[in-house]
C-alpha cells in the first residue's frame, strides 16, 4: 500500500533495521564539517609513482580543497607539497601533470616558478629565488623564510603516493590501512606496477553513495555482467570482513567470466601469487577503493566538491614488467568492465546519479535503509554499517540524527 506523508515520514524502528537519515548526504554543514574532521585527517592516496616516473615530473591535485602538488626529486624521493605561493599566495602550478625539467616560459629549468612575480621553488620546496629580492626586500626577508608547505607524503600499498593535510597525524600510512589490504597483498608488492588507465568522472551526487556502492554487492542485480558471472554458491558464500580505521573488504571468489559472451578467462595475466580469475575489493576509509579483477587492478580516488557534487579519479593498473601484447590484453580486460565505456562502470554511476537527484540540499530527509543482514555474507550490508560507525565516531553526530534540524513535521 502506498503511504500518506505521515505514514512515509514516520522513522523506522532502529532496534529492528538500521538506517541513515538523508541528510548525511545533502547537508551542506555536515559536508564542510567532513572535510575538516575527515578529510583534512586522514591518509590519501593522491597518485600512483608511476605517474612521476622521472626526476622533475609532477602531479597536481587537491584534498579538501586544498591545492597539493607533488614532485619527484633527483634523489628519486616523491615529495609533497602545498600548491600555494608564500608570496602572494597564488596557485604555483596549474598543469595536472609535467615536468619541471625543461622550465616553464616564465622560469629556469628544474625549479617549479610562480608565474605571477616568478619566485621559484625547488623539488625539495626551498624558495631558490626571489625576483629583485635586494631592491624590494632589502635584508627583511630571506629565501629561507618563504619555502612551500611540505606535507607528510608515503609511497606504500602498491605504489600508491600517499598524502595528509595533517601533520600530526598518529598513523603511518601502513598503521592507518592496517590488514585491510592483507589479502593482495603480495600481488600488489611483488613487482612493481604501472598506470595504464586514468579517467575521471564528476558526478552530482555524494562522495558516500559511490562508497556505499563500493561497500554492499547487494546492487550486482544493477550489474547484467556480475549476476551472469557471479550469482552462484561460492558468490553468495563471500564473506564481508571489518577493519580498524572503518576499513571494509568485500570477500572474493572466481569469477566465471567464460559464461559472459565474449569475455575470457583472466588467469594466464593473473597478478603475481593470486588465484585465478579471483576478484577482490577493498574499501579503505573514507573513499578509497582497491579493485583486483585477476589481470587488472582498478584504484578509484574521491575528490568531494560538495555535499551533492563528487569527482572520482579511475586508475587501471598492471604490471611494469608487461610486454607490449600482455598489456593491451590487460587494458582490454579493466576496459571492458571498467572503462567509461565498460560494461559496468556506467551502472554504478547512473544509480548513484539518481541517489544524488533523490537527496539534493534542500529535499526532504528520507529513511536510507543499512539493515540487511544474510550472515556477513556478500548481501549483507555490513561493510556500509562499518563505515557509518567509524564516520559518526568521527563527526560526533548520529545517523538518525545527524543534523539539529528536526525532520520536516509529518502533516496529521
Ligand atoms: S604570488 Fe607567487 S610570486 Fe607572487
Ligand atoms: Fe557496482
Amino acid at each position: 500500500m502506498a503511504r500518506n506523508e505521515k505514514q512515509w515520514n514516520a522513522h523506522p524502528d532502529p532496534s529492528r533495521i538500521e538506517w541513515a537519515d538523508s541528510r548525511i548526504y545533502s547537508d551542506e554543514e555536515i559536508f564542510e564539517e567532513e572535510l575538516e574532521k575527515i578529510w583534512k585527517k586522514v591518509w590519501i592516496p593522491v597518485c600512483h609513482e608511476s605517474e612521476l616516473a622521472e626526476p622533475y615530473d609532477f602531479r597536481t591535485m587537491t584534498i579538501a580543497r586544498e591545492p597539493i602538488i607533488v614532485c619527484r626529486d633527483t634523489d628519486d624521493k616523491i615529495r609533497a607539497f602545498l600548491n600555494v605561493c608564500p608570496h602572494r599566495a597564488n596557485l604555483i602550478e596549474r598543469r595536472p601533470s609535467g615536468s619541471f625539467k625543461d622550465g616553464t616560459p616564465s622560469g629556469n629549468p628544474k625549479n617549479m616558478t610562480c608565474m605571477f612575480h616568478a619566485w621559484q621553488f625547488d623539488m625539495k620546496g626551498r624558495c631558490v629565488h626571489i625576483s629583485r629580492a635586494e631592491e624590494g626586500y632589502q635584508d627583511r626577508l630571506s629565501p629561507k623564510d618563504v619555502g612551500l608547505r611540505r606535507l607528510r607524503c608515503e609511497v606504500a600499498f602498491g605504489g600508491m603516493v600517499w598524502v595528509t593535510l595533517n601533520d600530526h597525524i598518529e598513523h603511518s600510512v601502513k598503521d592507518w590501512v592496517g590488514s585491510a589490504l592483507d589479502c593482495i597483498l603480495e600481488p600488489l608488492e611483488m613487482e612493481p606496477l604501472e598506470i595504464f588507465h586514468y579517467h575521471k568522472s564528476i558526478i552530482p551526487s555524494n562522495y558516500k553513495l559511490w562508497h556505499d556502492t563500493n561497500s554492499e554487492f547487494y546492487h550486482d542485480f544493477v550489474h547484467y555482467h556480475n549476476r551472469v558471472t557471479g550469482f552462484n554458491d561460492a558468490y553468495f558464500a563471500r564473506k564481508n570482513m571489518t577493519f580498524d580505521n572503518g576499513h571494509v573488504v568485500v570477500g572474493s571468489f572466481e569469477v566465471q567470466y567464460d559464461q559472459y559472451e565474449g569475455f575470457e578467462s583472466r588467469e594466464a595475466l593473473s597478478f603475481p601469487t593470486l588465484p585465478p580469475n579471483n576478484w577482490y575489493m577493498i574499501d579503505i576509509f573514507p573513499g578509497i577503493n582497491y579493485n583486483l579483477r585477476g589481470s587488472a587492478l582498478r584504484v578509484d580516488l574521491m575528490t568531494p566538491l560538495s555535499a551533492n557534487e563528487v569527482m572520482i579519479e579511475f586508475r587501471g593498473l598492471g604490471l611494469k614488467s608487461d610486454s607490449e601484447e600482455d598489456r593491451l590484453t590487460r587494458i582490454r580486460h579493466h576496459n571492458t568492465i571498467w572503462g567509461p565505456m565498460g560494461r559496468n562502470l556506467h551502472e554504478d554511476l547512473l544509480s548513484i546519479t539518481g541517489q544524488g537527484v533523490t537527496m539534493r540540499p534542500g529535499t526532504e530527509p528520507r529513511h536510507i535503509l543499512h539493515g540487511r543482514h544474510e550472515n556477513e555474507t556478500i548481501h549483507d550490508e555490513i561493510g556500509m554499517r562499518h563505515y557509518y560507525d567509524t564516520w559518526a565516531e568521527w563527526m560526533g553526530r548520529p545517523l538518525h540524527n545527524p543534523t539539529n534540524r528536526p525532520p520536516v513535521a509529518a502533516a496529521e
